[in-house]
């Protein structure tokens, strides 16, 4: 998000608006940004869909929306009879163009009323399936056609693999300019994720050890306690390594590996991303199990609550091959990184949520200490905590109080919580004024995406072709399998337990 800048008119139309995104994330963000002060005067919500709801069912629906998901809670009640006025609703078959005729009128109408020419938003809360019609259809209705004013917001799962994402993206493309086109990944909507940035190129102390000379490793870790709830048959067709390392997990290492961009701008810093993605080194097809380890758990007991195994959650096979962990050993084959590895590593059923990045210098190259002193008990670290904290720990080796030469490790905290004392605004909050103020710095470009899904193509191939034979192999509430620590294990490293998260 941009300081201090104004948001002309919007339309911000929603397709999808009575599923659960638009209801737990799209809304609840969109009226924060109310609150905050952000949305601009002339501001409409569109609710997109098939239903004959009337417009006071569907405000009732989202005012429960926003009481049930926002950080702030329920809507302070003059704050919300202003939002709800902004509400309006238009019925539409996605299979009829006529519809789409009547939508291009209805904005046209507002515009008009207006007496200007707003910033259009089509964001598709839809299922993927329908991505391809609503995209050909608004493409049909005249409606993507000024370049710079119109955006269309498209959520992952953007296809199941290099093939499928190059089909969906093709018709995305043959309709909308590149820079019309939001393709969301969360995370990177995190104040904590889009920090990584501001803690490297806004400060001279960390560039110069930010390279092979003084890192060992790098451990990226997104751990969940949550198993698949209700989404059994998504997760079934997606598995770990699509959900969320193809996307998240390697937008968190592009962050971490990245050169300095010569201007912060939507072209550069993805330029920058884009340069890692390109330099990892591919994953051999014949050694597929030397880089990457995968995982589904097993019955059993997180912080007291019995789970139970993957394969016995709803909309699930019960013979199940889907990997509900992943893990991946990479090289960015590049003068700054050559040679150090990056662990990647997330799961679902595990011992906590936790997500944070995890950088490993060097042990010191002469130890002049006695070894009684206890010199590198810990390894030095730089510690970006992205959950449950919110901050950044370095731990390093500090003298012990006292006249015997002892050393212990000892932590230096940013907490976000304490330095700002404010509340963080959700991602979905970020983006989403990103996407209206046209700034695709945070969103996902064609380039970046091909060539995330290049990388995963083998394991993914490999893990389809040959069936795990020990699924499921990790109990719920433990930190995944054992191949996950022997992947780390066989350098020489291990996962550490995340800051937070002791068992
Ligand atoms: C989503 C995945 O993209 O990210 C989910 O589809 C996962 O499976 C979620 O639970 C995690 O996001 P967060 O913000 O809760 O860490």
């Amino acid at each position: 998000m941009q300081a201090a800048q104004c948001l002309s008119a919007t339309q911000f139309v929603l397709f999808g608006s009575s599923g659960d995104l638009s209801w737990r994330l799209v809304v609840p963000a969109l009226f924060n940004l109310f609150l905050d002060g952000h949305l601009p005067t002339r501001f409409l919500l569109l609710a997109v869909d098939r239903s004959d709801k009337s417009e006071d069912e569907i405000a009732l629906h989202y005012h429960q929306g926003i009481t049930e998901n926002s950080r702030r809670g329920a809507p302070p009640e003059d704050a919300w009879q202003s939002f709800s006025g902004m509400i309006r609703h238009v019925k539409l078959n996605v299979a009829d163009q006529e519809d789409f005729q009547k939508l291009a009128l209805t904005l046209n109408t507002i515009d008009t009323a207006w007496d200007c020419k707003a910033e259009r938003v089509f964001y598709l809360a839809t299922p993927p399936s329908l991505f391809e019609p609503i995209t050909l259809s608004l493409g049909a209705a005249g409606l993507a056609q000024d370049r710079e004013r119109v955006r269309l917001v498209v959520e992952k799962p953007l296809g199941n693999d290099l093939e499928s994402f190059r089909k969906i993206n093709d018709v995305l493309c043959r309709v909308f300019e590149e820079r019309q086109l939001f393709r969301i990944d969360h995370f990177l909507g995190k104040e904590t994720v889009q920090n990584i940035l501001a803690m490297r190129f806004a400060n001279p102390i960390f560039e110069p050890i930010w390279n092979r000379r003084y890192v060992d490793h790098v451990v990226i870790t997104v751990a969940e306690t949550l198993g698949v709830e209700k989404r059994g048959s998504y997760y079934e067709q997606t598995g770990a390594l699509r959900d969320m390392v193809q996307n998240h997990l390697l937008q968190l290492l592009c962050l971490v590996a990245m050169e300095p961009p010569v201007v912060y701008d939507a072209d550069d810093v993805r330029g920058k991303k884009v340069d890692v993605l390109h330099a990892l080194r591919p994953i051999p097809p014949d050694a597929v199990d030397k880089f990457a380890a995968r995982g589904q758990y097993a019955e059993g007991w997180i912080r007291g609550e019995k789970r139970m195994a993957y394969r016995n959650e709803p909309n699930v096979d019960p013979r199940s091959n889907t990997e509900t962990y992943a893990a991946l050993k990479l090289y960015v084959d590049n003068w700054r990184w050559q040679d150090v590895p990056f662990y990647l590593r997330t799961g679902k059923g595990l011992t906590a949520k936790v997500s944070e990045i995890s950088i490993r210098f060097r042990d010191v190259p002469h130890r002049a200490f006695p070894a009684s002193a206890g010199l590198n008990a810990q390894p030095t670290r730089l510690v970006i905590q992205m959950h449950p904290e919110q901050g950044i720990v370095l731990k390093f080796m500090a003298k012990e109080p006292g006249s015997q030469l002892r050393l212990r490790p000892v932590d230096m905290r940013f907490s976000y919580n304490e330095a700002f004392q404010i509340d963080i605004p959700a991602a979905y909050e970020t983006l989403l004024w990103d996407v209206m103020a046209g700034d695709a710095t945070f969103f996902m470009r064609t380039d970046q995406v091909e060539a995330a899904w290049k990388l995963v193509m083998p394991v993914l191939d490999a893990w389809a072709a040959n069936p795990a034979a020990d699924f499921p192999n990790y109990v719920a509430g433990s930190w995944g399998p054992e191949s996950a620590d022997l992947l780390v294990a066989s350098d020489g490293n291990s996962w550490l337990t995340p800051t937070l998260a002791k068992s």
